[in-house]
């Protein structure tokens, strides 16, 4: 960088003056993390929803059955059919994706919800078309990754879009019933049974091949975390008396985290964003790091270049391409700071091809540091969120599960979110490379797909044992699962087992059928059925 002019030196001075959080900064931000989270389970709440999920266990990989997920994502539709196999934590997965139209994020409430409808309608007919007919219905857990208040795991009451949605008719409202009724007006035979959001579901099915997670995080194009809390520090669920040492996923939404901005370092840039955002005032955290939002603050500093300054980057060209909002993602920022050349000639390449642009040797310069700035600065603030979920609840060493697009694929996020928290908790130098930190950010298993079945059968365990706490139709539960194992004997899962059930079952159809008698295999009843009988598939027994 030696040979910058002097007024593009002092730009890019300025950009890491503005951008750089120091290790003073992180603790002070951490702080004031734990409190707010502490604040969001409170009676009187903070700006944090820390939302209970009603999601009251960690697997212990033996949970089974079959089970329909949705995955309401910000650029995709995903419908998924899981298996959780005999195999411990073993997992099959049958999905289809499907294109979530730009114009339904600011549209009107019925149509998304036909839209959903559709794709559901689409995947039944065509991916389960070799499957026997259902009976009943099919209880489907719906990844719905908005802050939504949940009185109970089949209820979720929006409180306000994120990432950029912004749909008519939604905020404040129980999303079940609405995509319900749009399933029930096609005759689709899927109801709602557990809504979920992508942390949970990342925590969950993190924690499903490795005990030691203990939060799941998202950094996409939107950023949150989960974990499991205790009943008995969830004050603004005294009133429900549920047993201290119960369990609880914590739903933090902690995008929200500092909407009163009281520590987070603000550029004049992230002002703008949260200016012309359809929420101003929201997500105050999430501006500053999620991917919907890091290309944006680039491109309004590179707007702000070219216009405000001494130095007019892109002098006598045409800006009108980067002129437009929104129009570099993130993985505009990736590619810049993956460029391997020391010309930076595919950043230039970017700038000509993307925005009809081109770039001096300087002004490559100047873009690569911006870029770096904003990751780093994006890495360095996720880290305060980790750092206050395992100091508040000491969970040092733990793993943490994290997805999402700029964790899966932004270069160097990893590494800079390490180095921050070392820096935030104080850890002494490794004694060698290969030892791992007390608190790892590592990838997560599928929380949306997998991690939605295992809520789902959580629940249905939890339901088969009598506890319907936070279940408000249970009936939605009352399922079996039945399909073929090697030995040619139909299981059972997901049925109550006991010697009522076992009498009651002996009128169902289905046990009527036998040809020898059924036996127990610990949470599993095994039928042996006579040749010719085809069942497969969901089964409603609808009998306990
Ligand atoms: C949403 C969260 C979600 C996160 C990651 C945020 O905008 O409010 O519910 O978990 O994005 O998808």
């Amino acid at each position: 960088m030696a040979d910058l002019p002097k007024d593009l030196l002092t730009e890019i001075k300025s950009l890491e003056e503005a951008f750089t959080v120091d290790t003073t900064k992180l603790k002070q931000i951490t702080k004031h993390f734990v409190s707010e989270l502490e604040k969001g389970l409170s009676v009187e709440g903070g700006s944090i929803p820390m939302n209970p999920t009603w999601v009251m266990d960690f697997p212990d990989g033996y949970e089974t059955g079959t089970y329909l997920a949705l995955d309401m994502g910000g650029t995709n539709l995903r419908v998924c059919e899981i298996t959780l196999t005999n195999n411990k934590s073993e997992f099959d997965i049958v999905q289809s994706k499907y294109r979530m139209p730009e114009e339904l994020k600011t549209g009107h409430s019925e149509e998304l919800w036909e839209y959903i409808a559709d794709c559901l309608q689409q995947f039944v007919e065509t991916q389960r078309s070799d499957k026997a007919p259902v009976q009943g219905k099919i209880p489907l857990g719906f990844t719905f990754s908005y802050p939504a208040t949940q009185n109970y795991i089949d209820e979720g009451i929006l409180q306000r879009w994120t990432k950029g949605f912004d749909i008519d008719g939604v905020e404040g409202e129980n999303v079940v019933p609405m995509l319900d009724a749009a399933l029930a007006q096609r005759g689709v035979p899927i109801v709602v049974s557990a809504l979920i959001n992508d942390t949970t579901g990342t925590l969950i099915a993190s924690a499903y091949t490795d005990p030691k997670m203990k939060i799941g995080c998202i950094f996409g194009t939107g950023c949150n975390a989960a974990y499991m809390e205790h009943c008995g520090s969830i004050p603004k669920l005294a009133h429900m008396n549920l047993p201290a040492d119960m369990p609880m996923a914590i739903n933090c939404e902690w995008g929200a985290f500092d909407n009163e901005h009281k520590i987070l370092p603000r550029t004049k840039y992230d002002i703008i964003i949260d200016k012309e955002s359809p929420r101003p005032g929201q997500q105050a955290f999430e501006k500053c790091i999620a991917g919907l939002y890091l290309g944006e603050i680039f491109r309004l500093i590179m707007v702000d270049l070219h216009d405000n300054k001494d130095v007019h980057i892109f002098e006598g060209q045409d800006i009108k391409h980067l002129r437009k909002p929104y129009t570099l993602d993130a993985s505009f920022l990736s590619a810049i700071e993956d460029d391997p050349f020391e010309n930076l000639q595919e950043t230039a390449d970017l700038f000509k091809d993307k925005l009809q642009l081109t770039c001096t040797q300087p002004e490559l310069e100047l873009i690569r540091r911006a870029a770096e700035l904003i990751g780093t600065r994006a890495a360095r603030l996720s880290a305060c969120g980790v750092a206050a979920i395992c100091t508040k609840k000491n969970l040092q060493p733990c793993h943490v599960g994290a997805d999402g697009s700029v964790f899966n694929k932004y270069p160097h996020f990893k590494a800079r979110g390490a180095q921050a928290l070392r820096e935030i908790l104080d850890w002494p130098a490794k004694s060698n490379a290969s030892e791992e930190d007390p608190v790892e950010i590592l990838a997560a298993e599928d929380g949306s797909g997998v991690g939605a079945a295992l809520i789902a059968a959580l629940t249905l365990k939890r339901f088969s044992k009598g506890d319907v706490a936070g279940i408000l139709h249970p009936e939605n539960f009352n399922v079996a699962q039945v399909h073929f194992d090697d030995l040619g004997v139909y299981i059972i899962t997901n049925f109550t087992i006991g010697a009522e059930a076992v009498e009651k079952a002996e009128d169902a159809a289905l046990i009527k059928h036998r040809r020898d008698i059924f036996r127990e295999e610990g949470a599993k009843l095994a039928v042996i059925l006579p040749e010719g009988i085809e069942i497969n598939g969901v089964i409603q027994l609808a009998l306990f």
